[in-house]
């Protein structure tokens, strides 16, 4: 692995799932084993792996794993003994398309005829964890292209190794970039309620050594405003047909304030993320959390004693806010219907 792409959050190892333990960082680097479908699909549901590419290679791991027990215990009809533990997967985190779309992968692949059935679902479930992470390169090589040197970038959530397969949507493009000498300084928004920015991406870039400031998302406006930076770099959970960004709760303020200042505004996100039966960002569900992840920090209660709090954990950023969308399978300015079709029919 090269030295900026160190860290693996899911790995499969002698017929298990590995997760590190996201929930725990970055004070503790735990790891949990996961042997079944149901734990896997609670631990997608609890956060211990999260951010939309990570918890679809989780899924079709899940998948397997619940594959491989049908197929032990019910050797004639394992197909059908499926369903609950298919159900359950997909009903982990509504938001994230990568989710449905790797879960579909593996599910075309075990109606077919197949002789040695479980061993080709393994291998789809790698190849499909290997993909994510050529993706990110792919990206990273694209997206960086378009960096100019530059003073400095601001990211959202945490979109690096630990919600990808590995290296990072945009993180990715922000690792390459800094590698080449392109971005001086990264501002991270901290990312309530769940601290994705302070935990998480802060957390991967003090591992490079890439010069992070942390921001609360209300500095937004002052740092563009004075100038310090000339992108915003984010990742994607569901971009409809129409272009419109599924991703963080407070990803649109930015993408808002980022045209108001003159500031550029990318989204990095593998076509895996892109769902062309989701026709705008209105059909998007949004999921919404406890309110506990509001009122409480650390398990202890922050807000006033009675009050209540709505969580939604995602929101939509209108397509025509967004400048550049980097994929895979290239870069599209100003994404809309006909460009993304034309996109996902590039091989
Ligand atoms: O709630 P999370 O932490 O799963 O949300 C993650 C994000 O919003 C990421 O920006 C998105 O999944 C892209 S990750 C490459």
């Amino acid at each position: 692995m090269p030295p900026n792409d160190t860290i693996r959050a899911v790995e499969w190892k002698d017929n298990h799932l590995i997760l590190l333990d996201q929930r725990k960082l970055p004070h503790a680097e735990q790891y949990i084993q996961l042997y079944n479908a149901e734990d896997t699909a609670e631990a997608i549901r609890n956060m211990v792996v999260r951010g939309a590419p990570a918890i679809g290679i989780t899924a079709a791991y899940g998948l397997l794993m619940a594959a491989r027990k049908a197929f032990k215990q019910y050797p004639h009809d394992w197909r059908s003994r499926l369903q609950p533990d298919i159900d359950v997967l997909a009903a982990a985190r509504p938001t994230a398309i990568n989710l449905h779309w790797a879960l579909q992968r593996m599910i075309t692949a075990l109606d077919e005829e197949d002789p040695e059935p479980i061993n080709t679902l393994m291998a789809l479930a790698q190849r499909i964890h290997q993909e994510d992470i050529d993706a990110n390169h792919r990206m990273a090589f694209l997206g960086n292209e378009l960096i100019k040197p530059t003073h400095g970038v601001l990211t959202h959530c945490n979109t690096g190794s630990l919600a990808t397969g590995g290296y990072g949507t945009a993180l990715g493009v922000i690792r390459t970039a800094y590698s080449e000498g392109k971005i001086e300084q990264v501002y991270a928004d901290e990312t309530r309620p769940w601290w994705q920015g302070s935990r998480l991406t802060a957390w991967e870039l003090m591992r490079d050594k890439i010069p992070t400031q942390l921001i609360c998302e209300g500095a937004a406006a002052h740092l563009m405003k004075l100038g310090k930076i000339s992108w915003v770099v984010v990742g994607a959970d569901r971009i409809a047909a129409n272009g419109d960004v599924a991703n963080k709760i407070g990803t649109y303020s930015l993408a808002v304030l980022a045209r108001f200042h003159g500031v550029r505004f990318m989204v990095v996100a593998p076509t895996s993320t892109i769902d062309m039966n989701t026709l705008t960002g209105e059909q998007i569900p949004i999921e919404e959390r406890s309110p506990d992840e509001i009122l409480n920090v650390n398990q202890q209660r922050i807000a006033a004693p009675q009050v209540s709090a709505w969580n939604p954990a995602f929101d939509v950023t209108p397509g025509k806010l967004v400048d550049i969308l980097v994929t895979e399978k290239g870069i599209v300015v100003r994404p809309d219907n006909e460009k993304l079709s034309s996109l996902m029919q590039r091989s």
